[in-house]
């Protein structure tokens, strides 16, 4: 079929042309949203899952929904870089949020003084004034200008919230990769949720991460648990799998066989990237113009799986020393896992302290992540698979 008209989107981030199965957790924001219109407040959004469930693009739509709620929205991905600091992604993010926001024309003497704020937080965190050169408002003199990031971010909040509460709308900042940010500045956002809500203020961190973003929250502050709504996002349902491919054809008329869709949704087990991958690689070989046929799929599987391959989990792979793969390696008789570290460390026959290196760079190349203490999982499902194939085909 035409691959100009192809309507999947595979990849990381890629907005999907339906968004299925996730309605649970828009209501959520929606009802946040309601609740904050009545001055009642609500609880922040914490989405946790594997890699390519479609954490990214749910906290994109959940953020499109407070931001047509006019809202005041700040959206960043809490990256590792040894050249930006969390403050400064949010600064950018912040001066971003300011100017995409509908308060601009209708200002009113609190957003005034709220982007004061924005202007002093930015001012504080990049001192070349490159961000702040494009807040038309001056430092608001005494708020969020402390050497001090959390009074700092408090500052913002409260500021800020105070121009939305005259809005009857609310705050939230929308933060993907959670597992990223430093335990400080973990810390410092919890605390500043904490200190808004206690003055019922609509301040809101709707965060989106690894699993181990639960594990990580508790740990920088004990009460974090009280103040996020935690909701897993996984694998889809069969019926839900099934619209993720035949929703996007419907708009080109063009029809499913549904032994094709039964096929790729057993094949993708779900995942919502595997589903786009699959329907992508079905919609470009299809031979009819209007029809999908289980033929299609059957050589999909095979293509998809190439790609799936020789991207998603090689890239992957390839970041991976030796030490590190063989790390990997001896997870995989464990399938999807959790593995115990110390069956892994008698399994390559060394000490747990000996690999503790190895497991500290896989967990900050993003390859797997600590469940809890003393275990460990790959990010991404299927890489079991991936690794004894890699070790299979090395077998003389
Ligand atoms: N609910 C859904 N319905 C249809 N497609 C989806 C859905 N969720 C995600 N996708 C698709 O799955 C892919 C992965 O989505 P996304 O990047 O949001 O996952 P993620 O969980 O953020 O992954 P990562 O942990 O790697 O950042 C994209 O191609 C996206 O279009
Ligand atoms: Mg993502």
């Amino acid at each position: 079929m035409d691959p100009v008209l192809n309507p999947y989107n595979p990849g990381a981030g890629r907005r999907p042309r339906a968004l299925v199965g996730r309605d649970g957790e828009l209501e959520l924001m929606d009802t946040l949203i309601a609740r904050t219109s009545r001055g009642m407040d609500g609880r922040g959004v914490i989405l946790t899952g594997l890699r390519g469930v479609g954490k990214t693009v749910l906290l994109h739509a959940m953020a499109d929904r407070a931001e047509a709620a006019e809202w005041f929205t700040v959206r960043l991905e809490a990256r590792r870089s040894v050249s930006e600091t969390f403050e400064f992604q949010l600064a950018r993010a912040l001066r971003d949020a300011y100017r995409a926001s509908s308060w601009r024309h209708n200002l009113t003497d609190r957003a005034r003084a709220a982007f004061g704020t924005i202007q002093s937080f930015t001012a504080k965190v990049d001192t070349s004034g490159g961000i702040s050169a494009s807040i038309e408002f001056a430092p608001h003199h005494g708020r969020a200008d402390s050497s001090d990031f959390e009074t700092n971010l408090l500052d913002v909040a409260i500021d800020l919230t105070d121009a939305a509460t005259e809005r009857r709308v609310g705050v939230a900042l929308f933060i993907d990769e959670l597992q990223d940010a430093p335990t400080p500045i973990l810390q410092a956002l919890t605390h500043a949720v904490h200190q808004a809500g206690q003055t019922a203020r609509p301040f809101y961190v709707i965060g989106a991460g690894l699993p181990s973003v639960i594990r990580l929250l508790s740990e920088a502050t004990s009460y974090a648990e009280r103040l996020y709504d935690y909701r897993p996002i996984s694998q889809l349902s069969t019926g839900d799998s099934g619209e993720v491919l035949e929703a996007p054809a419907r708009t080109e008329n063009v029809t499913w066989d549904p032994e094709a869709v039964s096929l790729l949704v057993s094949e993708s087990a779900g995942y919502p990237y595997f589903l786009q991958e699959f329907g992508s690689a079905a919609w470009d070989i299809a031979a009819r113009p209007d029809a999908i046929s289980r033929s299609d799929a059957l050589a999909a599987v095979n293509a998809g799986r190439r790609a799936l391959d020789d991207g998603f989990f090689r890239a992957r792979w390839d970041r991976a020393t030796k030490a590190e793969r063989n790390y990997l390696i001896a997870m995989s008789s464990d399938g999807a896992g959790p593995s115990f570290t110390g069956e892994i460390a008698s399994r390559l026959g060394k000490e747990p302290s000996q690999l503790g290196p190895a497991r500290a760079n896989l967990i900050s190349k993003g390859l797997i992540y600590a469940p809890e203490h003393g275990q460990i999982s790959y990010t991404v499902p299927g890489m079991a698979d991936f690794i004894r194939r890699q070790v299979d085909s090395c077998v003389p």
